[in-house]
């Protein structure tokens, strides 16, 4: 049976990876932000001293990422997020680590207890970034677009840069975030796009609670559908 894969879609700062991560945790799912793939492809251009835009040499770092090691911490700072959304409009780039997001997504790597009970299910994966409901995996069970206005967002990520110590000033995180925002939606490759069946949730007047159920309701729903043997209604 293939693999049960909700795709989660959104602009910088819009709680995308928070919730993937509830998410996956909640039904038992495996969890990849492809956006780390993005971030360590940047980072790997900015320690070599090489320019996030040169195609030869962004594309050979995105060759050379270690999956393994997406934790690290330096992924997180803001020089390597603009570096990351710079690589990120080069194709070759895209090419170079979609094989890795699509056999995630097919086989995902075992997860230990959802806190949902869940019968028994098929592997399944959130997976979240971009071009993940349009791209990446067209064919998820569910799609999701998580949005927010971006003020609302510059002021998360500034408390997130906060609480980890770096200092940032909330005029310049807001700039930065816009100039992501339109890199990333003008782009002629994957551009950041909900995909036409995807739920969109505006996260604006929301707390992250909120999100986590009205997701998880739409998430819930979508995998009683699937036991449901065809033909058959509730
Ligand atoms: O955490 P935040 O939302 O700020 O960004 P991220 O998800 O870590 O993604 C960093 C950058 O990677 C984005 O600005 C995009 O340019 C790029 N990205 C992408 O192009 N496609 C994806 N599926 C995920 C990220």
């Amino acid at each position: 049976m293939v693999a049960f894969v909700v795709a989660i879609d959104g602009p910088a700062a819009s709680g995308k990876g928070t919730l993937a991560r509830r998410l996956a945790e909640r039904f038992g799912l495996a969890h990849l932000d492809t956006g780390k793939l993005y971030r360590a492809t940047g980072f790997l251009v900015l320690e070599a001293g090489d320019d996030p835009a040169d195609p030869v040499a962004a594309t050979a770092a995105a060759r050379r990422i270690d999956p393994a090691r997406l934790a690290n911490p330096g992924l997180l700072n803001e020089a390597v997020a603009s570096a990351s959304s710079i690589v990120a409009a080069i194709p070759a780039v895209r090419e170079a680590l979609l094989s890795f997001q699509r056999q995630f997504a097919a086989n995902p790597p075992a997860r230990s207890e959802a806190t949902e009970p869940r019968g028994v299910e098929p592997r399944g994966a959130v997976l979240d970034g971009r071009d993940i409901g349009t791209a990446v995996c067209p064919d998820a069970a569910v799609k999701l677009f998580v949005t927010a206005s971006p003020e609302a967002r510059a002021r998360r990520r500034l408390r997130e840069l906060r609480e980890r110590g770096a200092t940032a000033i909330y005029g310049d995180v807001l700039q930065d975030m816009k100039e992501r925002d339109a890199r990333d939606s003008l782009r002629r490759v994957a551009p950041l796009a909900a995909a036409p069946d995807a739920v969109i949730i505006d996260t604006t007047l929301l707390d992250a609670d909120q999100v986590f159920e009205q997701a998880s309701e739409i998430i819930a729903r979508a995998l009683a559908a699937r036991r449901q043997p065809s033909g058959e209604y509730p």
